[in-house]
């Protein structure tokens, strides 16, 4: 095709060779820088004549940015998470909106089992000790942490992450519990688990693990009166999104050692300043949400979030589309 006629598509990042191969020839990609929280002002400039935009969590795409883009066929989000975009106003505007789910499922159960085991058995701490010369003799008390095997998991949230993270529990001996909107016995049986329902699950479980979407239905979830009835034993684990959780509650609820501690891949807000006090509290580990973190999983969102981007530069149906209804209309 004469690359005059190529379709314009705006990239909100620069990525590493290769992830955007899929583009090559296949539409003129203007490409941001690699690390930035909004579109430059050059890509802003580019948006009136865009057909595509390709975008990160990081980019919000509002009504305000859609009415700057009045020719957009096609969003496409390397996440599978789409809380950054206005799925309503896209769909008004008869815009499909791409994103990435299934390729990331691993490397984010995966993390979800890291940053449990890390604060089960208080690795970071217990590194940090030794590289400062703590490790003076093999103490039979020293750094005990809490065992997997035999404890019990919650998961809220039983999708393909929420069923991969059960998986890898059960592999470490640990009994599973799990709330889904739906019921869903095969899942149960497969897992040798047990459905529950949201308050039950937090009275029970060792371990509570956020696996749900970001919405008006979630945000803070867990919050003063849900922290409450979880175990002051119990440790919470967050690699959904920061909102879920209220985050004043949950630094009251460690300080207070309503419950034992929590590990975080996702806060609320993203970057956590570094005067965020989760930093200070020794019960609380924060990784900067890295959930997806592996070159594999990087670059197979960044090639389906290619196929999407194309597919609705192309007119026809995105592969992996968040708001389907588009079509109907
Ligand atoms: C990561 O958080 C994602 O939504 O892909």
């Amino acid at each position: 095709m004469n690359k005059q006629t190529l379709p314009v598509a705006i990239v909100s990042h620069a990525l590493p060779d290769g992830w955007l191969e899929l583009l090559e020839n296949r539409c003129e990609a203007v490409i941001g820088p690699p690390e930035c929280d909004h579109l430059t002002e050059r890509l802003e400039s580019h948006l009136a004549e865009a057909d595509g935009l390709f975008t990160l969590l990081t980019i919000k795409v509002d009504e305000a940015l859609l009415s700057r883009a009045p020719k957009l066929k096609v969003i496409s989000n390397m996440a599978v998470g789409f809380d950054n975009i206005d799925i309503e106003a896209c769909t008004a505007r008869g815009i499909p909106v791409g994103n990435t789910p299934g390729v990331l499922t691993a490397g984010t159960a995966d993390l979800t089992m890291a940053i449990l085991l890390a604060a089960a058995r208080r690795l970071i701490e217990a590194h940090l000790d030794a590289c400062q010369g703590g490790w003076k003799t093999w103490s039979p008390t020293g750094w005990l942490g809490k065992d997997l095997n035999g404890a019990t998991i919650g998961i809220i949230g039983s999708g393909k992450i929420g069923t991969a993270v059960a998986e890898r529990a059960s592999g470490f001996g640990m009994q599973i519990i799990f709330t889904d909107p739906n019921p869903k016995p095969e899942l149960a049986k497969r897992l040798n688990a047990q459905q529950v329902d949201l308050e039950e699950l937090l009275q029970l479980a060792d371990f509570v693990s956020l696996h749900v979407p970001l919405s008006d239905q979630t945000r803070h979830l867990i919050n003063e009166d849900t922290l409450r009835l979880m175990k002051p034993t119990a440790l919470l684990i967050n690699t959904s999104r920061g909102p879920i959780v209220d985050q004043t509650a949950l630094i009251h609820a460690l300080k207070s050692n309503l419950i034992a501690g929590a590990a975080l891949d996702v806060t609320d807000p993203e970057p956590l300043p570094v005067e965020n006090e989760l930093f200070t509290l020794k019960n609380c580990l924060v990784v900067p949400h890295i959930g997806s973190a592996t070159w594999n999983t990087r670059r197979s969102m960044a090639s389906r979030a290619c196929e999407n981007l194309l597919a609705g530069l192309e007119g026809r149906p995105l592969p992996y589309c968040v708001n389907p209804e588009v079509y109907q209309s």
